[in-house]
């Protein structure tokens, strides 16, 4: 059986890594991506450790799931930066860390279904629910501003292309 792990002591294993702790420049949803990623890990280890998973695999993922940079995203910001981001924090995690099955799926996969990218793991699972709670909890507590309509007009416009694109996807699924 696994050596059991600490949060702390897997927090500090990722965060040993020099471009990693640059995420800490990072703006997302109000606060820093460094901020975001350790409280979605937090909750992520809580969580799976209690459902009897591979917690370890589970933090890790939940730790670089969002391992990328503003800077990558010059002329793709928006809804594609949602749909495409998943799969630069996998290259930056994978350039940085040894990671196993459980943690390159639940790294790409946590935008599902925006990103049509399969959970294949339980851990995964755990990860891309987390991940969804935690961002309304912060989008809530530091971004909403009732003053800012034309913001939650554009991403009304985006929660219904993707619900279109869902949509064609459900229709067309099975269609050669
Ligand atoms: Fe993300
Ligand atoms: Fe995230």
């Amino acid at each position: 059986m696994a050596r059991a792990r600490s949060y702390k002591s897997l927090e500090k294993e990722i965060m040993s890594n020099k471009k990693y702790m640059l995420l800490n420049q990072e703006s997302h949803h109000g606060l820093t991506r460094l901020e975001h990623s350790l409280r979605v890990s937090r909750n992520v280890y809580k969580v799976s450790k209690k459902l009897g998973l591979d917690y370890v695999s589970a933090t890790r993922a939940a730790l670089l799931h969002d391992f990328f940079f503003n800077e990558e995203f010059e002329s793709n910001r928006g809804l594609i930066q949602g749909v495409v981001h998943p799969d630069i924090a996998l290259a930056n995690a994978s350039g940085a860390f040894k990671l196993n099955d459980i943690e390159k799926n639940a790294i790409v996969s946590h935008m599902f279904p925006l990103s049509m990218e399969l959970p294949k793991y339980k851990e995964s699972w755990v990860l891309t629910i987390v991940d969804k709670l935690v961002a309304i909890y912060e989008y809530g507590l530091y971004k909403f501003n009732p003053v800012n309509l034309k913001g939650y007009l554009k991403y009304l416009g985006y929660s219904v292309c993707f619900l279109f694109i869902l949509a064609i996807n459900f229709i067309t699924y099975g269609e050669k």
